[in-house]
């Protein structure tokens, strides 16, 4: 499928069959998750195949009850590395020089005394894993498999159900599978409606 096709018939779904994923198609997405950008190439995200039954569903659970997910061949738990604190950092830091450019001084000061120290380096990488997860949807809808973004979870309850080290949180599940249902296309904003050229005018 061409990649204009894809994004057009992409939709999140929330109901799969029963039907495995190829091992060809699974080392696919693999693989565009190795290929996806990252800021300074960090490559900090990591990525959970969960395809254990009562494992799914126990994760399930733990998002707010949303069953549905535990019914995808393969659940992936999309985490990230935290092993980078703004706090530690050097006045010199490259990345601390961008998110102070990014961000106004006071709240990064204020995030650095923050006493959580997992909640500040969660917080910071959230954004971590959604590229990622992108280019495995898309390349999941271009073999006729799709996918629904899950970001309504209680993340300390699964990084426990995972026991996950304390240096990787997850922050999405992406269940994937093959469709089992036809959603129809929902509205979206008019391009004139997100777009400004240039500087904004009212
Ligand atoms: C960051 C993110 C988090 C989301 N979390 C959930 C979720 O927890 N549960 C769910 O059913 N859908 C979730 N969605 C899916 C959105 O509801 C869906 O993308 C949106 O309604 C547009 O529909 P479409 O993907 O079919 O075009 C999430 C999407 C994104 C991008």
């Amino acid at each position: 499928m061409e990649l204009n096709d894809v994004i057009q018939a992409r939709r999140s779904i929330r109901k799969f069959k029963d039907r495995p994923i190829p091992q060809d198609v699974l080392d696919e997405m693999l693989e565009s998750v190795r290929l996806a950008p990252s800021a300074g190439n960090a490559q900090g995200h990591v990525f959970g195949i969960l395809q254990d039954k009562e494992l799914k569903e126990q994760v399930a659970r733990a998002a707010g009850n949303q069953d549905w997910i535990a019914s995808a061949p393969i659940v992936f738990a999309c985490c990230a590395d935290l092993s980078w604190d703004i706090a530690d950092q050097a006045e010199d830091d490259f990345g601390l020089i961008v998110n102070r450019l990014r961000f106004d001084n006071d709240f990064l000061d204020y995030l650095c005394r923050y006493p959580n120290k997992k909640a500040r380096t969660t917080l910071f990488e959230n954004a971590t894993p959604l590229i990622p997860m992108e280019h495995i949807f898309l390349t999941a809808v271009s073999h006729g498999l799709s996918a629904c973004f899950v970001g309504y979870l209680d993340i300390p309850k699964i990084n426990e159900i995972l026991r996950l080290p304390d240096h990787l949180t997850v922050l999405y599940l992406l269940p994937v599978g093959y469709p089992d249902e036809t959603p129809k296309i929902k509205k979206r904003k008019e391009v004139s409606a997100f777009v400004f050229h240039d500087t904004w005018k009212k």
